[in-house]
């Protein structure tokens, strides 16, 4: 039988992405801001609901962007449950990352946990829209407007994700989304910076080229953050199928949400009062009261070719380059802890069958 891994990536039928290459080929335009690249943009400011998006190579490169875009140094305050890239940015830039303890139920950076982190090196926070759930981002602002703090929203898992006021990558000051392989949204490669005004993008822009503002004129010391046109090809011909692809990883959400309603120890993760959601990941919990430890669990499903993700474990704050600052200290972050000792992440992609799936719900049902 197949192996199942967590994810399989979204592909347009290669017939209908063959007429993007020609054009590439015809124009010899690969990268630098070319036609496919322009159209891309302006294609996800409409599907997305925001005013303003810079494309970018991967969404790490777009974080390290968006912090030298606002001048962000000090300190800044972020979640350790999250991908390593996160924290990893802060680094990049020179900034010290500040762990604090995330919701117990959502995961997210906890609100109330934000205000006894600022000093007076302080200069933004870093929350992550966790596998796409919307943080509280309605406090998260009304502290950064208190104490004069930026917000970069680290959205890599929140592509079409509303709420009530639309679009969730419309908070803060700016947003930045991974088209990375794995996600619900793919360009093979890639990123992107949301941003609320046309002179915030302007600078954007100069920086993911090297600085660059005319032929002769260099602004900042930039970096290669371009996307190709080989990826905003493959970007304008993905949105084509998008909502359908949304639409069936919805079907696999709501199976394994009905399938596990009545298992003893395991918790679905709810969403976080998004609107329109796009359920990007399954993570489940697994709890006292399931007959077996979630690495047990692991790696039952792994003897069966199934190959769910640890997401988050290890917690960022417990990596060697994270684990000495004061604020990592695993008794300071009890409820990220915990989730990272019991979190797995089931397989959901739309090719995913009901066959597929089945086997995996028997395995976790013990059926
Ligand atoms: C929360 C989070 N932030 C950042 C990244 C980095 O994205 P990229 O691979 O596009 O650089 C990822 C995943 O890859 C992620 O899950």
């Amino acid at each position: 039988m197949k192996p199942i891994y967590v994810t399989e990536p979204s592909l347009p039928p290669l017939e209908e992405f063959l007429p993007y290459l020609q054009q590439i080929w015809d124009s010899k335009q690969l990268t630098n801001g070319g036609p496919f690249h322009q159209q891309l943009e302006q294609a996800l400011c409409d599907y997305l609901g925001v005013q303003h998006i810079s494309l970018f190579t991967n969404a790490t490169v777009a974080l390290i962007t968006a912090l030298q875009a606002l001048r962000i140094t000090g300190e800044v305050i972020t979640t350790p449950y999250s991908f390593v890239a996160t924290a990893h940015s802060l680094l990049w830039t020179g900034v010290k990352p500040v762990f604090v303890d995330v919701d117990p139920v959502t995961l997210n950076l906890d609100p109330a946990n934000i205000e006894a982190a600022i000093t007076p090196q302080t200069t933004a926070i870093m929350p992550v829209h966790c596998y796409g759930h919307p943080c509280d981002v309605e406090r998260i602002q009304q502290i950064a407007d208190t104490y004069g703090l930026k917000v970069i929203y680290d959205a890599a898992h929140a592509f079409g994700v509303e709420t009530a006021t639309g679009s969730i990558l419309n908070h803060g000051d700016l947003s930045v989304l991974s088209f990375h392989a794995t996600k619900v949204f793919n360009t093979f490669e890639g990123g992107a910076i949301i941003c609320p005004d046309a002179k915030t993008k302007r600078r954007i822009d100069h920086l993911k080229n090297f600085g660059f503002v005319d032929e002769v004129t260099v602004v900042a010391p930039g970096i290669n953050g371009k996307m190709s046109e080989f990826n905003a090809a493959l970007g304008l011909a993905q949105l084509k199928e998008i909502e359908s692809a949304i639409g069936k990883r919805q079907q696999i959400d709501a199976r394994y949400r009905a399938a596990f309603a009545d298992v003893a120890g395991i918790h679905c993760v709810p969403g976080a009062g998004e609107l329109v959601a796009n359920y990007a990941y399954f993570p489940i919990r697994v709890q006292p009261g399931y007959p077996i430890s979630r690495d047990a669990l692991y790696q039952k499903l792994r003897d069966q070719d199934i190959y769910g993700r640890r997401y988050f474990y290890p917690l960022i704050s417990d990596f060697p380059m994270y684990r000495g600052l004061p604020s990592a200290a695993p008794a300071l972050l009890p409820r990220a802890s915990l989730a990272s000792s019991q979190v797995i992440c089931l397989p959901i992609y739309p090719t995913l069958t009901e066959e597929q799936q089945d086997r995996i719900i028997a395995i976790v049902r013990e059926d």
